[in-house]
């Protein structure tokens, strides 16, 4: 039986546990047949995590009594695609689930997206659990319900929401994870902290996180977000927050034809907006005083993150423009003030072009 697992309460519509903690796929099978009963649990996951972690996950579904079946699709931000998702569709229905089935996304932050989206569509929406096996995943992606695909046009721009009905996030799997995949999911990190908690980012900073016990840091994370998602499922409002470093970072995403992962886009993004808040004068004078976006950028350079981009001023206010956080001629930015705070700033998209030239001067 895993130990020491930490349990996180999400009370959204429906509400779910977030369960944090070493050895969670080995016994996901008896939680999630307690949860959910007797179902057919339809697993999807990409090549790589299929390899390390599949068989652990059908094995502790198949012994726990559940029926079984799974899907396999190439791994990479650019398979998040609609023929990615249609292939997954047909698959669900060819092995014929039902409106009391579930879907399990393992993998990292593009199999939840796509898997979450999946269930959203089929048969208008069945159950998903979310199964997440990346830091990215686990600090962020896999709890609050956006699900997504991307199109040619830009990042997520296909989606629903649909709260999970469950997350079993097992810290194991973190051990498999490359440096790079690991630092994508350290940017996440960096980012609440930038939003919420300072304690949290001091504790990140210098390249301190990769020495780090991951649990309490992604408790911290889900905590925040599950408060924010809680009060804003549907992102009207204070939710948008959870967007920092992103409007750029899409760009950038979308600039690179999605060969630039998402962290280390968002990396950039945040870099970028808080260059842009110190030569703009949005930062507090607190964090003039105490540096605060030079340690931001620091910090994410210790984690071997960009807080640059090769990407013109040009080139990424026009890929921002087909961004979801455009409305009309506005659009709605992140802006730090300091480490632990930050704010919603509306602007004109004509607006967008100068604010992005200032984060981008060194
Ligand atoms: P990913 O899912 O592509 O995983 C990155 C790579 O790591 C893949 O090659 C994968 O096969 C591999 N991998 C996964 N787990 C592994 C493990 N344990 N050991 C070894 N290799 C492993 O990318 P990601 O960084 O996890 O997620 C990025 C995606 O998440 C983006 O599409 C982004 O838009 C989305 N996202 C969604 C939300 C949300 O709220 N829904 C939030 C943030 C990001
Ligand atoms: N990652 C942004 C959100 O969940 O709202």
């Amino acid at each position: 039986m895993p130990n020491s697992i930490q349990t996180i309460q999400v009370r959204t519509s429906p509400a779910y546990e977030v369960r944090i903690g070493g050895g969670l796929l080995r016994s996901c099978g008896a939680y999630l047949w307690d949860l959910l009963g007797n179902c057919h649990m339809a697993v999807i996951a990409d090549s790589t995590v299929a390899a390390l972690y599949l068989d652990t996950v059908t094995a502790s579904l198949r012994d726990a009594g559940f029926t079984v079946s799974s899907y396999v699709f190439p791994a990479g931000e650019t398979r998040k695609n609609f023929k990615t998702l249609s292939a997954i569709l047909e698959f669900l229905a060819e092995e014929q689930l039902t409106r009391t089935d579930c879907v399990a996304a393992l993998g990292g932050g593009v199999c939840g997206d796509m898997a979450g989206l999946a269930a959203a569509l089929y048969l208008r929406g069945v159950r998903y659990v979310q199964l997440p096996t990346t830091l990215l995943a686990a600090v962020d992606s896999s709890v609050g319900g956006k699900t997504a695909i991307d199109l040619a046009a830009g990042k997520n721009l296909a989606g629903a929401f649909l709260q999970p009905a469950a997350v079993l996030c097992d810290t194991d799997c973190l051990k498999t994870l490359p440096p790079e995949v690991f630092a994508d999911g350290a940017a996440e990190a960096i980012k609440t902290a930038v939003l919420s908690d300072a304690s949290l980012f001091n504790c990140m900073e210098d390249g301190g996180f990769r020495f780090l016990e991951p649990a309490p840091v992604i408790a911290a994370c889900i905590q925040y977000k599950a408060g924010v998602v809680e009060r804003d499922e549907k992102e009207q409002g204070e939710r948008k927050l959870l967007n920092l470093g992103h409007t750029i970072g899409h760009a950038i995403e979308k600039c690179s034809g999605y060969t630039i992962p998402h962290g280390h886009a968002v990396a950039a993004g945040l870099a970028i907006m808080t260059r842009a808040s110190e030569k703009l004068g949005w930062m507090s004078e607190y964090a003039v005083k105490c540096h605060d976006g030079g340690r931001i950028c620091s910090a994410l350079e210790a984690l071997g993150l960009p807080v640059f981009t090769g990407f013109s001023a040009e080139e990424l206010a026009e890929a921002a423009l087909s961004d979801k956080k455009r409305a009309g001629n506005t659009i709605t930015i992140v802006v730090p003030r300091e480490i632990g705070a930050c704010e919603l700033k509306k602007v004109s998209i004509t607006d967008l072009l100068p604010i992005i030239r200032a984060g981008l001067e060194g």
